[in-house]
């Protein structure tokens, strides 16, 4: 009850889901909250992967730490006002490793959910752990959620824990927005041919499979160069997510 009434002010609650760890979910998750605050919209991301949390870091704020106010816990806010909520903004550093068991990564989880001070927003947007574990079956039982966005390479381990992902929004009654294909191509900046690393059209046979949307497809970015943090408006994360967003936006 708690929860429900603290999430009443909030309009769209996305979750971004993939079957791996390693495909660009947090990537994907920071791109498009950091498009739609952009915009002008307000915008919440939870970062429900307790074990792995790396929202902070994408967004540049690692060294804020959530504070507790009166009324709640406060948000560390990122570019454009972007409010977010992590087990990376607890710990001391952020080498210190996460160990809780699951019954505690979902009791954090709820209490992000249940005390978290997220006010009026357009969006939140919940970056899951991979898989078909305890945390996305607790939120998708927990939140009313509007959607799910899939995010899957091409590579067929990749897909194949996909299906399962599918199979288990269906059975929880849990609308799938669409699927996200990154790390589909690489271009090569000398003569522009395109290779194809993890495999051709994969992705989008298993979303014809499913009857599914494929919104967007992302290439393996050459200038990544390890620097996965969003920095400015032109950095690649932001760029290779504008497109997906504005779909989503027109999808709701
Ligand atoms: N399209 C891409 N091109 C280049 N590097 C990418 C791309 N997508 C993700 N990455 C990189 O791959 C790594 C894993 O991405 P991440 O978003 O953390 O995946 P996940 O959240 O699914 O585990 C990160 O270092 C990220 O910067
Ligand atoms: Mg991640
Ligand atoms: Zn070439």
């Amino acid at each position: 009850m708690k929860i429900s009434k603290n999430l009443g002010a909030i309009r769209h609650r996305i979750a971004i889901v993939s079957g791996k760890g390693g495909v660009g979910k947090s990537t994907v998750t920071a791109g498009i909250a950091y498009n739609l605050a952009r915009s002008g919209l307000k915008v919440g991301i939870l970062d429900a992967d307790v074990s792995g949390p790396n929202i902070p870091h994408l967004l540049n704020v690692e060294a804020e730490k959530m504070q507790v106010s009166q009324e709640g816990l406060l948000p560390v806010i990122a570019a454009y006002g972007i409010k977010i909520a992590s087990a990376e903004s607890l710990v001391e550093s952020s080498d210190t490793p996460i160990v809780w068991r699951g019954p505690m990564r979902s009791s954090l989880i709820n209490q992000f959910l249940a005390d978290m001070l997220w006010g009026e927003l357009d969006y939140l947007l919940v970056d899951l752990p991979p898989g078909t574990g305890d945390e996305p079956l607790s939120i998708m039982q927990t939140i009313p959620l509007t959607g799910l966005v899939i995010v899957s390479t091409p590579s067929s381990l990749s897909i194949l824990d996909v299906s399962k992902i599918i199979n288990m929004a269906k059975t929880m009654n849990v609308r799938v927005i669409g699927m996200v294909e990154n790390m589909a191509y690489y271009e090569c900046p000398g003569c522009h041919e395109k290779v194809y690393p993890f495999g051709k059209g994969n992705v989008k046979a298993l979303s014809d499979k499913y009857q599914l949307r494929l919104i967007g497809q992302m290439p393996l970015d050459p200038l990544n160069t390890g620097k996965d943090i969003i920095t400015s408006d032109d950095s690649p994360a932001v760029r290779m997510t504008a497109e997906i967003t504005r779909t989503i936006e027109d999808l709701l």
